[in-house]
């Protein structure tokens, strides 16, 4: 519920935000059965709350992905502890042979990121599965059947591309630091949403100016005080 508290209804960057709460950890794809009619027969994406994305032209990538997108599409990231992740196996003309949960061997050391796209059938697809053996429904089940029936796509995000994992104290710290680094050199916010939302034309300057006086006197207060 932190996010509801930071985000609210979204009017504050111009978009409308609704929340359903998973109320015990189920598994990823209980995400779609909860959100069944918030998709209806729409394409949605998943990301997951710990995990950060930051690259040149990842934005611009993403929207062209929206438009494309048939079946599902996912994003693998070379990594050097592949057995925390799902793992995805590819052949030379990057068709993915093998999706596998956390191996404890893997054969490859390329991570399923937290960002996936599906088509409306992810919601029937996700109430067909079985809890696996920890008791949740798993996301590699999904992907799986996408698998089967031949309808995923594997984008990559590159050596010059950011995936970090914010779900440990430890991967917080890394996290937090990489985004510290590239603010203070650049004297730019990463994912300043109201900055976003101002340069989009959602929000105006009235909007920024209640935010600067909701987060009172602190440096993101400064931040948005420079971008008017
Ligand atoms: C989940 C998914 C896994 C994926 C990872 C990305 O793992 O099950 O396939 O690689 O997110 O962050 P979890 O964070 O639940 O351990």
């Amino acid at each position: 519920m932190s996010f509801k508290k930071i985000l609210g209804d979204g009017s504050n960057f111009g978009i409308k935000i609704s929340y359903k709460e998973q109320k015990k950890p189920r598994g990823l794809p209980e995400a779609f059965i909860i959100g069944e009619n918030f998709i209806k027969n729409d394409s949605v994406a998943l990301i997951l709350g710990d995990n950060f994305f930051y690259g040149q032209g990842f934005t611009k990538r993403l929207s062209e992905i929206t438009k494309k997108n048939i079946g599902s599409t996912i994003f693998a990231y070379n990594v050097n502890n592949p057995e925390k992740y799902g793992i995805v196996k590819f052949n030379k003309n990057n068709k993915i042979l093998n999706i596998e949960e956390k191996p404890i061997r893997p054969k490859t050391s390329f991570a399923i990121t937290g960002l996936y796209f599906f088509d409306k059938k992810v919601v029937q697809i996700s109430k067909g599965i079985k809890p696996s053996k920890r008791g949740e429904l798993e996301i590699v089940d999904v992907l799986k059947k996408y698998l089967k029936n031949n309808k995923i796509k594997l984008e990559f995000i590159g050596r010059g591309g950011a995936w970090l994992d914010a779900g440990s104290p430890k991967d917080l710290f890394d996290a937090s630091q990489y985004v510290a680094t590239i603010e203070e050199r650049q004297g730019l916010k990463i994912a300043c949403l109201e900055e976003i939302a101002f340069n989009k034309g959602w929000i105006n300057k009235n909007t920024i100016k209640n935010r600067i006086k909701f987060y009172g006197k602190c440096d993101y207060s400064d931040y948005l005080k420079n971008i008017l």
